[in-house]
């Protein structure tokens, strides 16, 4: 069976199944008992705003910074009064470009420590090459980060140009010295299928990135979001994007240029240390988020926060949750979930799966799908997906990023409060 009859015939319907989100008021917004979750932190703020790139985020500005700060601190009053003294599995601290906000990321971790109960090595923070000092790095040390991801993206001032970064390769190199000083467990950014690269270019790139010698590299395709300014920025129909076979050909060359020199998949853009940890921000099962945009899943309901970086401030400030839309979703939907993010992940369990769909022959099907095509392998235990598995989820993933993330986002973006957005 082709992969594109399977897409359609598995992944859409259980997509579209999600229905759409709506607009709610506070007495909606429930979240169960719990004593375990994980919690999602997002930092708005970027030193200056990259043309591709789809995130809420916004100049830095220092005095919207601290309002914005003094914000989350009472969003996190907010959750802790509804939810208890919770374990927090682990703090993902995404943005934006988080560490922008210097100084203000000290007073909310100590927060969400004091409100919570948190263990050492399990927050991740992402940065950028331009927001590294040392001075930062050690506030980040004494913090008790576990992880530092850098968005390098390329390793050729070139390219740094042409997707409109501001500082050139030396600059990057210079940055991952600075964070290894003090926390050395570190995750690299690439992007590749960028205007005019070559395999040689995204060659050079992987070989510079396996030199640094960090635990973790991912590399992700330009997504083209229409809502970003992308399109504009590039010019994208006077520049030469590389081909759909060209594009196989740069996922199968990282795929064999990293295996060869030790990284095993973690996920299908991500490479790690056989002994390293995952850093990922969207494989946890249940997480609560905090801060503009930040979605909450707890079962049978995803929440997200307002876009709006004024109306986050006003809603928390004057009480409110900062949850504005939500969908509910069966148990069904949460295996599919559970089942979309393991592939992604590119391995999972035998048993698990079985626990979750010994009765659900489209899922059953899907897997015996998987295996005749080659896309999955099974190894004792374990469902591993195959380098051809692996390249045509990430263009899944990518299809639904575009989609339906891009649909959901655009108009989030646009509207503080949406009343409905059907997927
Ligand atoms: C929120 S950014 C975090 C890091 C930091 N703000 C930076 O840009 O260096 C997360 C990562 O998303 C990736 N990214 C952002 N926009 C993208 C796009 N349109 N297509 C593919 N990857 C993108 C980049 O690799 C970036 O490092
Ligand atoms: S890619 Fe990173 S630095 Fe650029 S605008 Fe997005 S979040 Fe900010």
């Amino acid at each position: 069976m082709r992969i594109w009859k399977l897409v359609e015939y598995f992944f859409l319907p259980e997509l579209r199944r999600y229905g759409k989100f709506t607009h709610i008021k506070d007495r909606d917004f429930i979240l169960p008992k719990t004593k375990k979750i994980g919690l999602y932190l997002h930092i708005p703020f970027c030193h200056s705003l990259c043309p591709y790139c789809p995130y809420d985020r916004i100049l830095f500005e220092k005095t919207l910074s601290e309002r914005y700060t003094n914000a989350v601190i009472k969003e996190i009053e907010l959750i802790k009064d509804k939810v208890g003294k919770v374990e927090i599995t682990s703090l993902y601290i995404g943005g934006g470009t988080p560490t922008t906000i210097g100084k203000n990321l000290e007073k909310i971790i100590t927060k969400i420590k004091g409100e919570f109960l948190i263990k050492e090595n399990t927050i991740f923070i992402e940065t950028n090459p331009n927001d590294i000092t040392e001075g930062k790095m050690a506030m980040l040390k004494d913090l008790g980060i576990g992880m530092v991801s850098i968005g390098v993206q390329s390793f050729q001032d070139k390219f740094l140009r042409a997707i409109g970064r501001n500082y050139n390769a030396k600059t990057a190199m210079k940055a991952i010295e600075i964070v290894k000083k003090y926390i050395n467990n570190i995750n690299i950014d690439l992007m590749f299928v960028l205007p005019e690269q070559s395999e040689k270019d995204f060659e050079y790139d992987l070989k510079k990135a396996i030199e640094a010698d960090v635990q973790q590299i991912t590399a992700y395709p330009l997504f083209t979001f229409p809502y970003s300014q992308v399109g504009k920025f590039l010019k994208i129909n006077s520049v030469k994007l590389p081909s759909f076979r060209s594009r196989k050909r740069m996922f199968y060359l990282m795929y064999n240029i990293l295996t060869e020199n030790e990284y095993v998949p973690a996920s299908v853009w991500g490479f790690k240390k056989p002994t390293g940890t995952e850093f990922s921000s969207v494989s946890r099962m249940y997480y609560i988020g905090l801060g503009a945009s930040a979605a909450t899943k707890v079962p049978g309901k995803f929440y997200m926060n307002t876009f709006s970086i004024p109306h986050y401030i006003e809603r928390v400030n004057s009480g409110h949750f900062a949850e504005v839309v939500k969908m509910d979703y069966t148990k069904r939907m949460d295996n599919y979930y559970w089942l979309y993010w393991k592939i992604y992940e590119t391995h999972f369990q035998k048993s698990e799966f079985e626990k979750r769909f010994r009765n659900d022959k489209k899922a059953l099907f899907l897997i015996k799908a998987l295996e005749t095509g080659s896309f999955i392998k099974t190894r004792s235990a374990h469902y591993t997906l195959t380098r051809k598995g692996m390249f045509y989820v990430h263009l899944l993933q990518n299809l639904i990023a575009l989609n339906h993330i891009g649909k959901v986002w655009g108009k989030m973006i646009h509207e503080a409060e949406p009343r409905e957005i059907q997927l």
